[in-house]
């Protein structure tokens, strides 16, 4: 579905993305992690062709970026700007919404019946002004305008920073179910915890480089991996590296029961 083959970027003289190649599966749901300037964000706007590779090629669905036109792109990549203000240009949640179905050049009847879709679906009044409404409101604005167009592929830059536990997970309920009904997600975030509940595999980046793709589930415990993109496993899978017999421990859950079994005590 994607792929990158060594890709370099650069904005000045200097890479920024470092002869990166790799391949992502439809339906698969990618956690980007590395430390701040690590070139996540970079990154993710290659997959969509807001940016080009200034060597290299990147494949979406079978279209290199380079030779597609962005709007052509558009239908199928999703993307969810770090900040939700970069992306909400139109005075009404309605217009922002609808704003998307034109960039698509959808069809007026549908455009009209997946903005009311939507609009039920958030439970946003579709009169009222953005900007009069919270920062965690209009993450989700700015979500709902992306998803309204049913991307096969959705590039979220840290869709959860600055929102509180409950529209956090509001947000990564309508993403999970998303990739579970078959949409490819690429999601780059700072929370651990989010990664271990959500994401499939795992993809760190370390200045500019790719350090490693692979199952969440064993980066979470690559401690060398880890280390060098200057990352803190999650606390659970940080704790149980210490100890023998708890390799395959990774969420509280998980850790009650182990207790519980080990000690022959309810939990
Ligand atoms: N428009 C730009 N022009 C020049 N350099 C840039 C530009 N955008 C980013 N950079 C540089 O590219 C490098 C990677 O930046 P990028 O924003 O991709 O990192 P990031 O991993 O997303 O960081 P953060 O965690 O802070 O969001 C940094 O050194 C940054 O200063
Ligand atoms: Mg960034």
């Amino acid at each position: 579905m994607i792929d990158f083959k060594n890709v370099c970027f650069r904005y000045e003289n200097e890479d920024t993305i470092k002869n990166i190649s790799f391949h992502i599966d439809k339906g698969d749901f990618v956690a980007v992690l590395g430390s701040n300037g690590a070139g996540k964000t970079t990154i993710s706007k290659l997959f969509n062709g807001i940016l080009k590779p200034t060597s290299g090629d990147v494949t979406v669905n079978g279209m290199n970026t380079k030779t597609t036109r962005t709007s052509a792109l558009a239908k199928h990549v999703g993307f969810l700007f770090q900040n939700p203000d970069r992306q909400i240009c139109k005075n009404t949640i309605r217009e922002e919404i609808m704003f998307s179905l034109e960039c698509i050049k959808a069809e007026k009847k549908y455009a009209e019946n997946q903005c009311s879709k939507i609009l039920k679906e958030f439970g946003f009044d579709g009169s009222r002004d953005p900007y009069t409404m919270s920062r965690g409101e209009r993450q989700k604005i700015a979500l709902a305008s992306i998803i309204v167009t049913e991307p096969d592929v959705l590039i979220l830059d840290e869709p959860t920073t600055g929102l509180d536990y409950a529209e956090c997970m509001q947000i990564m309920r309508i993403v999970s179910e998303m990739n579970r009904k078959g949409t490819t997600v690429i999601m780059v975030t700072h929370d651990m915890e989010l990664v271990l509940d959500f994401a499939k595999k795992v993809l760190v980046m370390n200045d500019g480089q790719m350090l490693i793709l692979d199952e969440m589930r064993s980066v979470m415990k690559n401690r060398e991996v880890l280390q060098t993109a200057r990352l803190l496993p999650p606390q659970i899978a940080d704790l149980t590296m210490r100890f023998d017999g708890f390799e395959k421990i990774y969420t509280h859950d998980e850790m009650l029961l182990k207790l519980k079994e080990r000690t022959g005590q309810r939990v």
